[in-house]
């Protein structure tokens, strides 16, 4: 796929890099990407109408790219790059997400509190890879409703569906940041996101409990979103969570030499996340199952080629 070429031609680039993400705008035919286009072109709201002015696919690529992107060719076209930033198209709902984060992970018992709005405070929230990711992959498949419902009621059924997308991303990011809590417990960590981790400031008992609360704060918010397919794609994930966790910790050295091995661990630790979320985004769109499997296509490719080196 193109997306994962791009990906992984870029695997030695240092993590840091990952903030200078842009766009690259091609020519090229490739299916996912038509799809997207195609459906983003018909797509209501802002971030959409700025994605529709886009001539073709777009691709993440980073600064290193620059000095190899002439050598990716297909058939006789050329990339022309745009410095679009995939995450100032969705900035507005990025920060509107952040406050619901935080309302989302308040606690009864004041240490708990603290404990489970540690990562969601103002300016340790990360990168937001995953909800930008999520948010863009909505922007491509909310497909413009009939005529008929364009007196206002095709607008509100628009901004629910959105509402029930951001409320996908907002799972995902509590269920990242519960890994992380858990992780940084089994790795004895000192610092995460360039301050001092959780176990490191208030103890290896506390930061479970915090990564405790917020995947039950996760569940909360999907069984509110009544679909029980997603639900189970959710659930899904942090089992994979746990198995990627425990095969990594429990390597043997013929399987330190298994590509496929590695393969799945990276799969069920890092990618599952992204790629099971894309597809809960197409399935609450009313997509078909192979637009969805599309979708959960694109975050697996995308993260397994990917985030595993870059984080
Ligand atoms: C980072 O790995 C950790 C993960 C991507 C997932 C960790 C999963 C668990 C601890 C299982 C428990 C899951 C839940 C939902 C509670 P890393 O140590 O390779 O990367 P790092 O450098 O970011 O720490
Ligand atoms: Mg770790």
């Amino acid at each position: 796929m193109l997306f994962s070429r791009a990906f992984s031609r870029v695997f030695r680039i240092p993590r840091n890099n990952l903030f200078g993400c842009r766009w690259l705008i091609s020519n090229r035919p490739d299916p996912l990407s038509d799809f997207i286009l195609s459906s983003a072109s018909h797509s209501p709201g802002d971030p959409a109408r700025k994605v529709s002015g886009c001539r073709e696919a777009y691709f993440w690529s980073l600064p290193a790219l620059h000095g190899i992107r002439h050598q990716i060719h297909h058939q006789s076209s050329s990339i022309i790059e745009e410095q679009l930033d995939p995450f100032s198209l969705v900035a507005d709902e990025l920060s509107l997400i952040a406050n619901k984060l935080r309302s989302m992970v308040i606690a009864e018992v004041p240490k708990l509190a603290s404990a489970a709005e540690y990562f969601f405070k103002l300016g340790v929230e990360g990168k937001r890879f995953r909800p930008t990711v999520l948010l863009l992959m909505a922007t491509a498949l909310n497909v413009r409703l009939p005529e008929p419902l364009s007196d206002g009621v095709g607008d509100a059924l628009t901004t629910e569906l959105r509402t029930r997308q951001q409320c996908i991303a907002e799972i995902t990011e509590m269920i990242h940041v519960a890994s992380l809590l858990h992780d940084d417990v089994l790795d004895d960590a000192d610092t995460r996101r360039g301050i001092s981790s959780l176990n490191a400031v208030m103890g290896n008992k506390l930061a479970v409990l915090a990564g405790d609360f917020l995947l039950s704060r996760a569940c909360v918010a999907l069984a509110s979103l009544k679909n029980t397919e997603v639900v189970s794609l959710l659930a899904t994930v942090v089992e994979h969570l746990v198995t990627g966790e425990t095969m990594q910790m429990t390597t043997t050295s013929a399987q330190r030499c298994s590509l496929e091995y590695y393969m799945q661990k990276t799969y069920y630790k890092t990618a599952s996340l992204i790629s099971n979320s894309c597809k809960a985004i197409a399935l609450l769109a009313g997509q078909t199952s192979e637009v969805a499997m599309l979708a959960f296509e694109y975050g697996k490719n995308l993260v397994c080629t990917f985030l595993e080196d870059f984080g």
